[in-house]
């Protein structure tokens, strides 16, 4: 791992205890097991993975909304577990999918962008000056700043959303799922405004989506996660031109052969994601994969390199 990384996770996991039916007992659920990565300075990485594979867990993680059950965070050569609440909100900052329900109804925009620099202490023609210089930042005109939420438009709102994230003036922003709840004519614009905000501020981002074209428009490295794991990690171009593993490859396959935001991937795949509470032994992804040797059932592949390439698979390279 690179020392000079702006954020670094290190065999994170995290098991939630898991409740078995009205009278069952409570069984663990490993939601991320031994995940690592990194992200650099200014660099955008990709997140991606069906349902239930454990995004948006570790992006609560690396917000700090969620402990680890193991592994660490450094972020800014800093444990996260170590820094204050008020001081992370200077580091690392969230959007999430749906600007719906992250934004406070009953709150006019320039309160819901300003309170972090209220609870700070700054003055208000400060905070005020600040909040209008944000808003055009994320391209919303100086009047929207006296709207509620309710008020504006699905893009608007996510425009709030990445302006109060940006007040703090942050150098990561945590992006799970930014664009899934906005209609197809918006998402566009929503990622290009991230991108642009990205080169202005020097961002690091974390894009989190099961949409693969999202993933290509936004990133420069891509991980690829399966029920819990990292199974690939690799820039973004080589990923698209020559993934190693095969179930990147399917969801790459299916990815193409669906419509961009039509909801998750179907991967062509003899079974269904398995149950996360009894994962298969060895390779997890061994009951889907096509390509599975006898040793996949029982072995599980660490994470290797193959030139500039990381996979989990017996069979890469
Ligand atoms: N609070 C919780 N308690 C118990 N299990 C949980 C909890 N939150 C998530 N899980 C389980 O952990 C696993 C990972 O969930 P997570 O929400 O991180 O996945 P995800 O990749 O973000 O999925 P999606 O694409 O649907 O958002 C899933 O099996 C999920 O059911
Ligand atoms: S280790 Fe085996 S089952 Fe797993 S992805 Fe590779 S070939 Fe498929
Ligand atoms: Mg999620």
């Amino acid at each position: 791992m690179k020392t000079h990384s702006l954020l670094s996770v290190s065999r994170v996991r995290k098991t939630y205890s898991v409740k078995q039916g009205l009278f069952g007992g409570r069984l663990p659920l490993h939601a991320l097991s031994d995940v690592s990565f990194h992200i650099d300075e200014g660099e955008a990485v990709g997140l991606v993975g069906e349902s239930g594979c454990g995004k948006s867990t570790l992006a609560k993680i690396l917000l700090g909304l969620l402990e680890p059950s193991a592994g660490d965070v450094m972020i800014s050569g800093q444990d996260l577990r170590r820094v204050r609440p008020s001081q992370r909100a200077r580091l690392v900052q969230p959007v999430f999918q749906d600007p719906y329900s992250s934004l406070n109804p009953r709150k006019r925009v320039a309160r819901i962008v300003g309170l972090p620099l209220e609870l700070a202490g700054m003055s208000r023609d400060e905070r005020q000056r600040r909040v209008m210089e944000i808003l055009d930042h994320v391209g919303l005109p100086r009047h929207a700043a006296n709207a509620y939420p309710s008020q504006l438009s699905g893009g608007q709102r996510q425009r709030v959303a990445i302006a109060r994230a940006l007040i703090s003036r942050p150098r990561v922003l945590i992006c799970d799922e930014p664009t899934s709840a906005l209609d197809v004519s918006v998402q566009s614009q929503i990622l290009n405004l991230l991108q642009d905000l990205r080169s202005e501020f020097n961002l690091s981002l974390l894009i989190v989506s099961h949409d693969l074209s999202v993933i290509r428009h936004m990133a420069d490295r891509v991980v690829v996660m399966y029920l819990g794991r990292v199974v690939e990690e690799a820039d973004t171009s080589s990923l698209f031109e020559s993934a190693l593993h095969p179930y990147t490859k399917a969801l790459l396959s299916a990815n193409l052969s669906t419509h961009p935001g039509s909801g998750l991937p179907m991967i062509d795949a003899k079974w269904d994601f398995p149950n996360p509470i009894a994962p298969p032994t060895g390779c997890p992804f061994h009951p889907r994969c096509s390509i599975a040797v006898q040793r996949c059932s029982t072995e599980r592949p660490d994470l290797a390199q193959y030139g500039g390439q990381h996979c989990a698979c017996h069979l890469a390279g």
